[in-house]
């Protein structure tokens, strides 16, 4: 089955917009620098982004010297955006889920995808068309929301509102979720981190770097609230080697 393409609803889409114009939300200070730290050289390389929102890394991996850069998602809302900030001849998108990998009949030296593997329900799938799209040598580099984070859970706070602990509550049961994030019905799949770096592991990937990323002294000056980080991080990133 396919995945929801919640970021078509109005709605979503006009407060997911507002979120990310601002210069203080969670991507700009934590996943987006992380995951920048992460990133190989690409000169002259072929790039995947898979859920490529809005194309700003489509455009990064471009300016970065890649040859090619492919971005793919099923929002034709994101796209629509994209396409209309991205001027380099380089930079191709096209509306499709990631499910149908399989379709495209081309590989690369990277493929990324920031924060939305969360979204697919058959993650062992996924995995393994990367792998048969990786080129020899190539590369995984993906963010997803942490796995502390898909689980269903809160923070505790003191009486004055600092969070002091997260209480979690069926994490290692991988499970569909319906939450409310900007509207009522937003499906995401929670699985485990072993479950998720033994779905690496077996598909044949070398991981080289597992990060559960945190606001660094910078971040934290913008928004000091970020510190809750230390105790439950929102991100999962992974960078892995075929
Ligand atoms: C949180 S946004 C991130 C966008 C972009 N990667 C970025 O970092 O700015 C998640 C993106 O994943 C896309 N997405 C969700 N499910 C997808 C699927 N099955 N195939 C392709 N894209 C998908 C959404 O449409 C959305 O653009």
């Amino acid at each position: 089955m396919e995945s929801q393409n919640i970021y078509d609803n109005e709605a979503f889409f006009r407060e997911y917009s507002n979120l990310r114009a601002r210069d203080d939300n969670h991507n700009v200070l934590i996943e987006q620098p992380a995951m920048a730290k992460l990133l190989p050289s690409l000169d002259g390389k072929k790039v995947l982004d898979l859920g490529c929102g809005m194309g700003e890394n489509c455009m990064d991996f471009a300016r970065r010297g890649a040859e090619r850069v492919l971005g793919i998602d099923i929002s034709k809302r994101m796209l629509a955006v994209a396409r209309e900030r991205t001027a380099d001849p380089r930079v191709e998108y096209r509306c499709m889920s990631m499910e149908d990998l399989a379709e495209i009949d081309e590989s690369f030296d990277l493929i990324y995808s920031s924060l939305a593997f969360h979204y697919i329900e058959d993650l062992d799938s996924l995995l393994g068309e990367i792998r048969r799209h990786l080129r020899p040598g190539g590369m995984l580099l993906f963010s997803q929301e942490h796995p502390l984070n898909t689980a269903q859970g809160h923070f505790e706070r003191d009486e004055q509102g600092n969070c002091t602990a997260y209480t979690v509550y069926d994490y290692n049961r991988a499970s569909k979720i319906v939450t409310t994030w900007f509207v009522d019905g937003v499906e995401k799949y929670h699985r485990p981190m072993g479950q998720i770096l033994t779905s690496l592991a077996h598909t044949g990937f070398i991981m080289e770097d597992v990060i559960e990323p945190v606001a660094e002294d910078w971040a934290l000056v913008k928004r000091p609230a970020l510190i809750k980080e230390q105790i439950k991080p929102c991100f999962l990133i992974v960078r892995a080697k075929i």
